[in-house]
């Protein structure tokens, strides 16, 4: 998949980018906000911030060094002080957690290491009393090995679940049935000695994947959305949705030139990503899902960069997935005005005419306060980026400890790798263990997170960057993460219409969010430099004092004097309202 080609781009990216002195960055607090106007007609998911919670490394409630429900629940009054509206739970089911989660041997149940169902009924009570929903991690395309289907589906031939799964004889002895690799390395078939079968596996030998063309199939797994549905959960996160179907023929892939992190030619995935097939899926999903009550929502792990084809995600009568995942933030490493205008207006005009949602991060892409940090000015930056995905027309979506800046802890040696990914791919590939580090709660050992050692090592900035401290700092980049949910709750920023401006500028990103209730200006200067911002207004012009400021980031060295622009500091954001 993209995104982890991504992951490595991005972190050589972030490690070539040189370091520069800029004066301190401070923020200043919201000077009044425009009036809310309820747009009670809209899903709540349009304007719901969302937070990825991945629940090993949230908080351990019972001491053993992984994450749990409970720890989870016991946070839910942080979750609502910050502002987070729904909490997407990345895979807590049982299973024997070779890709930690993804690999799922029962889906109707929770991992003891997580909890009990009982746990888990009162996290969804406990949120719904702080108006927080949860959406599960649905992988729909593979199970475990150790799942029973497979179990049985391995057993025989001719076993009534051997269709669950994708089964085809070798082309030749010892020969896999063709060239596909999975993406996490090496061939996608593996031999199954008890019916000399080969069985096919997009991601890990231990994920094989589901046959989607055997309806039992598709009834077992709608039947497990209802089954989370009945206990009250607001929708589904859809994990590695193009990869549903392969090719019939088995016809051989494309070969690209060069090799992977992996030593395996690279690859276009033709026959085996993004068949049409997936669009089928989803609609008779979402029919499932629209038939409760409470607008439930799926979100799609739809990993492409190109935006025809994601635009197809939300169907062709918007009919499929709600809020397909564009990862065009999450493969852009530079902190370029030019490109993340381009991106931004190519998906606020998709030609589905969607809902747009945006994230930097999640438990597959290095840390963003990596990604755009240089080291030096990475507090400040990280305020440009919770600026611009907050205050965009669409859903954000933020991954936990982003608001506090969290940054990588890659594994330095790999005898230390977790992450599968990271044992086969080292050293090109370290694995994912690096964005997956605890959360970090106080300054205290082990960051606050458990009370022995964690499965994973929090990065040394956790002294620093962590809720305790960060609370008590009025220009943290928690404090303003809050004062931004906060902003963003209000109109026009929550509905308004997106209108860029000064559309050649080349170190300030600028737009307007126009609506009803008037027009807010969002200025962010992604430059190392202070800047001199002229606001190219349509039709009027711009009055720095006639404008009222409701949150800005970073302070000039030199006064705001000029009425007609606004002096921005390096690295800083400016939101004002227009008359
Ligand atoms: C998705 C998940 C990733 C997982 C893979 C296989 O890409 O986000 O973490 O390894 O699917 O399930
Ligand atoms: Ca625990």
């Amino acid at each position: 998949m993209r995104q982890f080609n991504g992951r490595l781009t991005s972190l050589l990216i972030s490690l070539t980018l040189g370091s520069s002195l800029f004066p301190a960055v401070t923020c200043f607090a919201a000077q009044g906000s425009a009036p809310v106007v309820a747009h009670s007609s809209d899903p709540w998911w349009k304007h719901a911030v969302f937070y990825e919670i991945y629940p090993r490394s949230f908080a351990d409630s019972n001491g053993d060094g992984i994450g749990d429900l409970n720890g989870i629940t016991a946070h839910l009054d942080y979750l609502h002080d910050l502002g987070v509206d729904a909490i997407w739970l990345t895979p807590c089911y049982p299973s024997p957690q070779i890709d930690f989660g993804y690999d799922i041997s029962d889906y109707c149940n929770i991992d003891p290491v997580y909890g009990t169902l009982a746990d888990f009924d009162k996290l969804i009570a406990e949120a719904k009393k702080r108006n927080i929903r949860i959406v599960m991690d649905f992988v729909i395309n593979h199970t475990s090995d150790k799942h029973p289907w497979f179990v049985a589906s391995r057993s025989s031939k001719t076993d009534p679940k051997r269709d669950w799964y994708v089964w085809r004889d070798g082309k030749e002895a010892n020969k896999p049935p063709n060239n596909w690799q999975s993406i996490f390395g090496h061939s996608a078939w593996d031999l199954d000695s008890r019916t000399g079968q080969y069985y096919y596996h997009f991601f890990y030998p231990q994920q094989p994947d589901l046959n989607w063309r055997n309806p039992e199939v598709r009834k077992a797994m709608f039947d497990v959305t209802r089954f989370w549905m009945d206990r009250g959960v607001a929708g589904f996160r859809l994990d590695a949705v193009g990869c549903l179907f392969e090719d019939q023929n088995l016809q051989d892939n494309p070969i690209k030139p060069g090799t992977n992190a992996f030593g395996d030619p690279n690859m276009e995935s033709k026959y085996n990503d993004r068949l049409e097939e997936v669009h089928d899926v989803l609609r008779e999903l979402r029919q499932v899902i629209d038939s409760y009550a409470g607008d439930r929502v799926l979100i799609g792990e739809t990993s492409t960069s190109n935006v025809k084809e994601l635009s197809r995600m939300y169907g062709a009568k918007l009919d499929e997935i709600q809020l397909p995942m564009n990862f065009f933030f999450a493969y852009l490493n530079k902190l370029s005005a030019a490109d993340f205008r381009r991106l931004i207006s190519e998906w606020d005009k998709n030609p589905a005419q969607g809902w747009p949602l945006y994230f930097f991060s999640n438990h597959d892409q290095v840390r963003h306060y990596v990604r755009y940090g240089d080291k030096t000015n990475n507090d400040a930056i990280a305020k440009v980026t919770a600026t611009l995905f907050l205050t965009l027309r669409g859903t954000p979506l933020m991954y936990y400890g982003e608001e506090l800046g969290m940054e990588n802890n890659d594994p330095k040696r790999v005898e230390d790798v977790y992450d599968p990914i990271g044992k086969i791919g080292w050293p090109k590939e370290k694995g994912r263990d690096g964005e997956r580090t605890p959360m970090q709660w106080t300054a205290a050992d082990f960051a606050g997170f458990s009370t022995i050692k964690p499965w994973l090592t929090a990065p040394a900035s956790f002294a620093s960057h962590n809720v305790t401290v960060e609370e008590a700092q009025p220009d943290s980049i928690l404090n303003f993460y809050k004062k931004l949910i906060q902003l963003r709750r209000t109109e026009p920023l929550r509905s308004g219409s997106y209108e860029p401006i000064n559309t050649s500028d080349q170190n300030v990103v600028a737009y307007l969010r126009k609506g009803d209730a008037g027009t807010v200006m969002v200025a962010i200067n992604m430059s190392g430099q202070e800047q001199l911002f002229k606001p190219d207004l349509p039709g009027k012009k711009f009055s720095a004092h006639e404008s009222r400021v409701l949150l800005r980031s970073g302070q000039p060295v030199k006064p705001d004097d000029n009425d007609d622009a606004v002096r921005l500091a390096p690295f800083s954001v400016h939101i004002c309202s227009l008359p």
